[in-house]
């Protein structure tokens, strides 16, 4: 049996908890919050052991792996002491808020002979999955260029709701680091690696409540010479599908949550896939969180590689660290 705790028992640790009760092998072992209530809410409801200290929760010799769902600045710092202490790692996006501590961060799991994984559950939707095998096998054709569109609605109740969110030093930016980190990914995944990126941010509604940007745009060029154009947005009246448009010189790929439509040049447009959603109150997560839990633990066992390991995890870290320098510097950057 394979104990798994979690770090941080806030929004999102539920995704973690339901999906490691639903898989074969493994157990919620602990949970840990520094914040009482909280923690022992969920080791009731969990049934598991408590810690209110981290540090504690790694010296315990039974836990093997470690899920952390704390704030972002946290993130390089509870990995690297989880993995010196032998534990395996999977933390929620972003890696970390720094390009260099992301690569501490593989760097610790290369030395330690550990496991660390991102939880980057978008590349696990349906229409992700498609869209990458359809891309790769060439029948689309040579991709040229993509467009993306990511429009949600966080607003001042938003961040309320935790003091870390807003702030540079916690949460590590805005609509880019927290929102669009996943999109940023997805469109890295799916194009190839980046040449360059020339980039604007902007806090062009709640700069009364939120010190990082809530907007953002960039223009993305790849090493395989293809183009991006890229809008990120959490200014809108409402929490919209996310868009990713992919153009190849055959036709036109559309990925829209979970629909996935294909229109090839002077046709018409077919429908690909129609996947599940999910309809409820976190359904802009999506569904992939325990498809991607189930893999870390599958890969795991059978000792495979994880996909989205430290280097991988790190590639939107590294985009959003050149979105910022160009916005900065007006210039475009080079990676
Ligand atoms: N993959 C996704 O789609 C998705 C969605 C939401 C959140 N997230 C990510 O999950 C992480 C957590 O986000 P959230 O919205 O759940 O935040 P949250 O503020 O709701 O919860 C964070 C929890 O961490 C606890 N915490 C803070 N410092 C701690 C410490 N030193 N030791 C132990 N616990 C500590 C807090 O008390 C809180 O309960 C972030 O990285 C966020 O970006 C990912």
């Amino acid at each position: 049996m394979t104990n798994v705790a979690i770090i941080g028992c806030g929004a999102i640790y539920q995704n973690h908890a339901n999906a490691i009760e639903k898989i074969e092998g493994v157990k919620l072992y602990a949970v840990c919050d520094i914040d009482e209530k909280a923690v022992e809410q969920a080791a009731k409801l969990y049934h598991c052991k408590s810690y209110t200290n981290y540090l504690d929760l790694i010296a315990d010799p039974l836990v093997d792996a470690i899920h952390i769902c704390t704030p972002h600045y946290l993130h390089n710092e509870m990995a690297i002491a989880a993995m010196h202490a032998g534990k395996d790692v999977l933390t929620e996006k972003p890696i970390c808020i720094h390009p260099e501590d992301a690569k501490k961060m593989y760097e610790t799991a290369l030395e330690t002979g550990t496991r660390l994984g991102v939880c980057f559950q978008n590349r696990y939707n349906e229409t992700s999955q498609k869209a990458k095998q359809l891309l790769e096998s060439g029948e689309l054709g040579n991709i040229i260029g993509a467009k993306s569109m990511f429009t949600w609605q966080r607003d001042e109740s938003y961040y309320n709701q935790a003091d870390w969110r807003g702030t540079w030093s916690q949460e590590g930016g805005g609509v880019l680091i927290n929102q669009s980190i996943h999109t940023l990914d997805l469109i890295q995944w799916l194009m190839g690696d980046i040449k360059s990126i020339s980039a604007n941010v902007a806090t062009r509604k709640l700069y009364d409540i939120i010190e990082v940007e809530d907007t953002a745009d960039a223009y993305i060029v790849f090493k395989n010479g293809a183009e991006c154009i890229f809008f990120a947005s959490n200014c809108h009246t409402s929490t919209s599908r996310v868009e990713v448009e992919i153009v190849t010189d055959k036709g036109l790929m559309h990925i829209s949550d979970n629909e996935l439509y294909w229109q090839p040049n002077g046709g018409a447009r077919v429908s690909l896939l129609q996947a599940d959603s999910a309809t409820d109150a976190k359904a802009c997560w999506g569904l992939g969180h325990e498809t991607l839990i189930r893999d870390f633990y599958v890969k795991r066992t059978a000792n495979e590689q994880f996909p989205i390991d430290g280097q991988e995890g790190a590639k939107a870290i590294n985009m959003i660290d050149a979105i910022y320098r160009s916005s900065s510097i007006k210039r475009t950057i080079i990676l």
